[in-house]
């Protein structure tokens, strides 16, 4: 990746440059962090059984528009914040997929076909999430977020019933899950550089 951002660097625009190298040579993300990314992994790519097939046609759960969390929509708040920490998109990842997948887990009734599996990706989140935590001083998690990430992050978490309803959105758990798979690619990169998929990091930081 980073022979790719050196040659964005020679054939482009000096400014972008350093705001790309800045945040990944600053946070790669800790060696730990990939066995329990790579167990998700593993888990997600049954999401098409598991995420789709089991439920009707065009069936979605209401979601915050916050939840919908996409590639696009790093790159923009990338260009929005001057200098966001790599750090900062991977403790906001972990926020939203875990009210995502608490979301999705809600609509399952216990002997849905779907239950086992979706409780099992939680799980493995959840482990993420623990070493991740860990892998970090604590002093990082203390630090003051940049405005427009703790705004997205105050909404997350304020109480369903304040939440104005024209902030609500339909989202399928596929397309959910899909998010959470594609940003975790980017945002986890270094666990993810043989993947495939990976690929399509390359536009997240050529888009910018
Ligand atoms: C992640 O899962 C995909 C299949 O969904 C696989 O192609 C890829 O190799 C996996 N990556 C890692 C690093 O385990
Ligand atoms: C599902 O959604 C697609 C696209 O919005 C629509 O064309 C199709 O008719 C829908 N199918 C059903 C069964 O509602
Ligand atoms: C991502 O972009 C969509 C619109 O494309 C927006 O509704 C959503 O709130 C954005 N998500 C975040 C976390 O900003």
């Amino acid at each position: 990746r980073n022979i790719l951002l050196l040659e964005t660097c020679l054939l482009g625009n000096l400014f972008y440059c350093l705001l790309l190298m800045a945040p990944v040579l600053m946070a790669p993300t800790p060696p730990s962090m990939c066995t329990p990314l790579k167990t998700l992994n593993d888990s997600l790519s049954h999401r098409r059984r598991f995420m789709k097939h089991n439920f009707p046609i065009n069936y979605s759960i209401r979601v915050h528009h916050q939840e919908i969390f996409k590639l696009s929509n790093i790159s923009k708040m990338k260009l929005k914040v001057e200098g966001l920490d790599e750090l900062v998109l991977q403790r906001l990842w972990f926020q939203v997929n875990q009210g995502v997948l608490k979301k999705i887990i809600r609509v399952l009734p216990e002997r849905h076909p779907s239950r086992p599996y979706t409780a099992e990706l939680e799980r493995r989140f959840r482990d993420a999430e623990g070493v991740f935590v860990h892998s970090h001083p604590a002093e990082v998690f203390q630090q003051e977020l940049p405005e427009t990430v703790q705004d997205i992050w105050d909404q997350l978490t304020e109480e369903p019933d304040r939440v104005p309803e024209s902030s609500w959105r339909l989202a399928s758990p596929k397309s959910l899950v899909d998010n959470l798979c594609h940003t975790m690619y980017c945002l986890f990169w270094d666990c993810f550089s043989s993947t495939e998929a990976s690929q399509d990091c390359e536009f997240y930081t050529e888009d910018l």
